[in-house]
């Protein structure tokens, strides 16, 4: 019975988004812990590539059918999209395998191509449907997708995902880092119908005066036409070696924080349509300015990660998720963020735009990765093409980061400079950039020095003047040393605080003292010649497990100026006000 519901509750309905069908997947899914991955090595621990048996409803665990030993239908579900040491006790703290099963109906349409979408996994996964592998996916916050036009069946489908989130010294991000390793299906899963031909991808630039698109196809060739209504563009242009391009000369309201302005467009090719809005911004340096629309502009930010807000805050799952954290920055008064330390949802992105938010995106080279191998140059590679063709069409996005506070050597120099490179080539249009850190440790003279900053648009750098290095009231005393010529952002400052624990200034974790180190730090800061913009960290307390501070921390970094629940500490007041004064 509990089969037929589950079956009957995923009856393919056909959901017209944007001129293509999609089934959402998301929901209750069956799951099975595996710590020792039985369901990959055979019993004398060979590592065994998973053979078609394995991603079988019934052969999980032993080549003999007769002896089954695991049962989806049996196993508990967690929700998809979802974290699952939020979902469950027992898996608060779990690094390893797990297996997901999801049913699915569908009624296959003719002359229809079918994909999977994952929208993120973390960290590692390997997908099968209906017992054939469909392949294999590394990087826990940006999506890939498998073609599945064979393999999808005229009815019940069977989807099994086999899921391991155990950081790697190679991975990216690699063993250490600030935050919790969030296991699981984390974002949206979605079954995708296209015509034969169609929109593989697109982009367009837009230099001010003209826009560009190119349109690219897949599965053959068709006349391909982008409208966009409101601006009477209405352009056909053929098709050579795959990609339709044509300029039109436009005069569009200006996307801008103040003033959102997004046009709806239409990309039609053959039988396939793509309904999209997008805005119309410039972006670029000049001097120690940033210009956006050709005017200065300074970033009232903040950084965030992906976290929800809530007693039991975990990845946001969602559209709610993500506008909770939006309207505290709105209100804030934040027309920037700095979206922390790897790429944030694509629903995350699409509403920061629409609600009139700057965007700075950042892979996770964290700290100290494998910079001498050449497989974790590949993964970060990977990863940043991954996160910038999700969002080169986002007005909203203006920086692309490539690392954060990672240390001064020259493998470290040579990886990122590669991997600025190839930003660059892939999106021309946008500032590349890198959180850095100071390099000599005297506490009044610090020295911003890193040669990573001949490559990057903007100079941006992290520092803890009154948290990690002395007290607030030396920031009285600090004089900076920056590079000059290019803008300034400070990509993070801040202190801990616990949301409530009152006391003297003087003393750390209480609120007090969380508010004379804003004040003291916005003093200091705004001395720097060529300061554009500000990301303070952070605006929520999050969950990181180098955080364990008993009836105080509890597993939470306590530098947001709101705790995980939201609530409001007094700092969170003085940045208000200073960007309220910035207007
Ligand atoms: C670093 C790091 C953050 C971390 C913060 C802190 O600057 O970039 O990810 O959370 O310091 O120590 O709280």
């Amino acid at each position: 019975m509990k089969r037929l519901l589950l079956v009957l509750s995923f009856i393919f309905a056909l959901l017209p988004l944007a001129g293509r069908e999609t089934l959402s997947l998301n929901g209750r899914w069956n799951y099975i812990v595996d710590p020792m991955d039985t369901g990959i090595y055979k019993y004398q621990m060979q590592l065994q590539r998973p053979s078609k048996r394995y991603f079988a409803d019934r052969h999980f665990y032993q080549d003999k059918s007769k002896l089954i030993e695991y049962d989806f239908d049996k196993a508990p579900a967690l929700a998809v999209p979802g974290d699952w040491n939020t979902q469950s006790e027992r898996l608060y703290y779990y690094e390893g395998s797990v297996w997901y099963r999801r049913l699915f109906h569908v009624h296959k349409l003719p002359g229809q191509r079918y994909f999977l979408q994952f929208d993120a996994v973390n960290y590692k996964c390997m997908v099968g449907l209906n017992n054939e592998i469909l392949g294999e996916h590394k990087g826990g916050f940006t999506p890939f997708r498998f073609e599945v036009t064979e393999v999808l069946k005229e009815g019940e489908n069977s989807l099994v995902v086999w899921v391991n989130n155990t950081r790697g010294v190679s991975e990216v991000p690699t063993l250490n880092f600030d935050w919790w390793n969030y296991g699981g299906i984390t974002r949206d899963v979605s079954l995708v119908a296209v015509p034969e031909v169609y929109i593989k991808d697109w982009r367009y630039r837009f230099d001010g005066k003209e826009v560009t698109f190119d349109v690219f196809l897949d599965g053959g060739s068709a006349e391909v036409q982008v409208e966009i209504p409101e601006l009477r563009v209405k352009k056909t242009c053929a098709v050579k070696e795959g990609v339709a391009s044509f300029k039109a000369k436009i005069r569009p309201e200006r996307w801008s924080p103040e003033h959102p302005r997004l046009y709806d467009i239409s990309i039609t090719a053959g039988a396939d349509r793509l309904d999209e809005r997008i805005g119309f911004r410039t972006i670029q340096t000049a001097g120690e300015q940033i210009l956006l629309n050709g005017k200065p502009v300074f970033l009232k930010g903040v950084a965030v990660h992906d976290e929800s807000i809530g007693v039991n805050p975990g990845r946001c799952r969602g559209e709610e998720d993500v506008r909770a954290l939006l309207e505290v920055a709105k209100d804030l008064g934040c027309n920037f963020l700095r979206l922390a330390h790897y790429p944030h949802s694509e629903q995350m992105v699409r509403l920061a735009e629409e609600m009139g938010f700057l965007l700075w995106e950042e892979i996770p080279c964290y700290w100290n990765i494998d910079w001498k191998s050449e497989e974790t140059y590949a993964l970060a590679e990977q990863q940043l093409l991954e996160m910038i063709r999700r969002d080169a069409n986002r007005a909203a996005t203006i920086i692309w980061s490539v690392a954060n506070e990672t240390p001064h050597t020259p493998e470290r120099f040579a990886f990122l400079k590669k991997l600025i490179e190839k930003a660059r080539a892939e999106d021309p249009t946008r500032l590349v950039s890198a959180a850095i850190q100071k390099n000599k440790p005297d506490l009044y003279h610090p020295v911003i020095e890193d040669d990573l900053v001949e490559l990057t648009d903007l100079v941006s750098f992290n520092q803890y003047v009154g948290w990690y290095d002395g007290v607030p009231a030396d920031c009285d005393a600090v004089q900076w040393s920056v590079p000059r010529g290019k803008p300034v952002i400070i990509s993070e400052f801040g202190g801990g605080a616990l949301y409530g624990n009152h006391g003297s200034a003087s003393e750390m974790f209480t609120e007090e003292y969380l508010e004379l180190l804003y004040r003291k730090n916005l003093e200091m800061l705004s001395k720097i010649p060529g300061l554009s913009g500000l990301s303070p960290w952070c605006l929520k307390d999050f969950r990181s497990p180098k955080r364990p501070l008993t009836g105080i921390q509890d597993d939470f970094n306590r530098k947001g100026l709101v705790d995980e629940q939201g609530r409001r500490k007094m700092a969170f007041a003085v940045l208000q006000e200073y960007y309220r004064r910035l207007r």
